[in-house]
């Protein structure tokens, strides 16, 4: 990975073979971004996405091992425990340009990613776990 900044903005190219979600994390706690959004686009494989299932509220999970066409890439960056945390949705496409989407748990970039991140200075969002759901939402109340 490497990046620059501009203001109060990045950009950011995640090399091949990088895990998406902990490369983009280090950089997050190097940086100490701690609310923001990202956006991407480029290439993965060995790409793990999920669906919150509402029958047992457990993720359904597929994994894709070729490599998948960055169509979408988009995120936000809040905190939880002290820490940035991140929450990425994509949406991957295959050579028939079969389009796949979910929550992203893992994806190692092939052959490159072309990531832009932008910071929002001065302000927190948390997370908080919502009893309902089990699920750790944002929370404003700090
Ligand atoms: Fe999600």
């Amino acid at each position: 990975m490497e990046y620059t900044k501009v203001g109060s903005r990045y950009v950011l190219r995640l090399d091949k073979g990088e895990e998406v979600i902990t490369t983009l994390l280090d950089f997050l706690k190097k940086e100490d971004i701690r609310l923001g959004r990202v956006w991407a686009l480029g290439g993965m494989e060995n790409v793990t996405l999920g669906l919150l299932r509402k029958s047992d509220m457990q993720f359904a999970r597929r994994s894709f091992n070729q490599g998948m066409e960055i169509a979408s890439f988009f995120g936000t960056i809040t905190e939880k425990d002290n820490q940035p945390y991140l929450h990425a949705h994509t949406v991957v496409t295959d050579e028939n340009m079969q389009a796949y989407g979910g929550h992203l748990f893992e994806g190692y970039v092939f052959p490159t990613m072309e990531v832009m991140v932008d910071v929002i200075e001065g302000g927190h969002v948390g997370r908080a776990l919502d009893s309902d759901t089990g699920i750790f939402i944002m929370d404003f109340g700090r």
